[in-house]
């Protein structure tokens, strides 16, 4: 895949996390209208992304997984309507031979019967009569082509654990394929492989799978330090989507989080220059929910394009300080609050290597709060943030 595509995070949004297995043609289209209804497009929400469960039998000219003909009828006409709005595309495959949500259609071939090929076949596959399995033959290649030729942008290859030869087969595939496409695996990313397989992927799952309550994202937002130094232009750790607006997994609701956690949700996603992919039903946006997702100040650490990942520079565990360092010479810093009392959170320029005066500009409210000599400090609501860029004073 090599540094030329995903030169800072992807943006978007991936079905799961609202429709999971109930995905089609028409709610992909709509995700897509929705983002250029709602501007979200020119804020950088550009993917589009279809997740598990579009598959059904194998066939057409390369022997790819084509889509299931009831909720797919016509992906490549799909394809080039989410190109015509100026956004892109994503896809979904495994190299297993039935999909996580066992579903048919892995990019592998059944090795105990031939449903996954032009045939027969059970919807969801019965975990008795066939567990996952890697397949006696891969047709990573097959899918690559049948991909390209859609004009698909980015593929989540989604099994576990994820080992680094059929990641490496799946990148030559793709990049044979002669189409630029992001190659993103799921989920739970063995940390001992990482080395090999950060140069390999794009993006890579650092956790299972995110839910829309406080504990789930504080829980993967705020543990990431280890994988911090895999992460570069083009080659992101992934703590998993974004759980704000309606999410729901088939039965979109609210999401959980209180306005103060997605504050937090947002700003610690930025911070770890991770990809963003909403997960909920982007008809259902209300304003607070598009008024996290358009706050350019916001976005721009996590687009800043040295791709750094912030680690913990200060504070407690209850009380803590990320920092990440930006293009242009100022820092990104997250002061928060995971506990459940008013607090105050405090940095020192020492904290953040930084030597005389600082200037400090508040993010979400896009306002200069001052100059400081030593440092910062402030009273956070429970869990809630204060995101700031600090910048040398004149
Ligand atoms: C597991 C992944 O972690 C999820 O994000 C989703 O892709 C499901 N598999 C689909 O089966």
């Amino acid at each position: 895949v090599g540094d030329t595509i995903a030169l800072t995070p992807p943006m978007g949004w991936n079905s799961w996390n609202c429709w999971g297995s109930k995905i089609d043609q028409q709610k992909t289209l709509a995700a897509a209208k929705a983002i250029v209804r709602h501007g979200l497009d020119r804020h950088g929400w550009t993917y589009v992304n279809i997740d598990d469960a579009w598959q059904g039998k194998r066939g057409g000219p390369f022997n790819g997984i084509q889509p299931d003909p009831k909720n797919f009828p016509d992906m490549k006409k799909l394809c080039d309507e989410v190109h015509g709005m100026g956004l892109k595309i994503g896809i979904y495959s495994t190299p297993w031979v039935t999909t996580y949500a066992r579903h048919i259609g892995g990019s592998a071939e059944n090795p105990e019967g031939d449903w996954t090929s032009p045939g027969n076949g059970p919807k969801t596959v019965n975990k008795k009569i066939l567990p996952w399995a890697i397949g006696k033959h891969s047709f990573a290649t097959h899918d690559a082509k049948q991909w390209a030729a859609w004009g698909m942008d980015y593929l989540k290859y989604d099994w576990n654990p994820i080992e680094v030869p059929e990641t490496a087969e799946m990148e030559k595939a793709l990049r044979d394929s002669g189409r630029d496409v992001i190659l993103s695996l799921s989920n739970s990313t063995p940390f001992k492989s990482i080395p090999e397989l950060s140069r390999i992927a794009n993006c890579w799952r650092t956790t299972g799978d995110i839910k829309d309550t406080w504990d789930s994202m504080s829980k993967k937002g705020f543990t990431q330090d280890k994988w911090a130094p895999f992460a570069a232009p083009g080659h992101f750790n992934d703590p998993d989507m974004l759980v704000v607006g309606h999410v729901g997994w088939g039965k979109p609701h609210p999401t959980n989080l209180t306005p103060d956690e997605q504050y937090t949700h947002i700003s610690i996603w930025c911070l770890l220059s991770a990809p963003l992919l909403l997960g909920c039903d982007l008809e259902k946006l209300d304003d607070f929910t598009l008024g996290l997702l358009t706050n350019d100040e916001v976005l721009a650490i996590n687009q800043d394009v040295l791709c750094k990942q912030a680690v913990k520079v200060a504070g407690t565990d209850v009380l803590p300080v990320f920092a990440k360092p930006l293009e242009d010479g100022s820092k990104a810093v997250g002061l928060f609050n995971l506990g459940t009392d008013e607090a105050e959170v405090a940095v020192t320029w020492k904290d953040l290597g930084l030597n005389g005066g600082q200037t400090v500009r508040d993010l979400w409210r896009q306002k200069d709060v001052g100059a400081f000599p030593d440092g910062y400090r402030v009273k956070i609501a429970p869990h809630g943030v204060t995101l700031v860029r600090v910048i040398p004073a004149k």
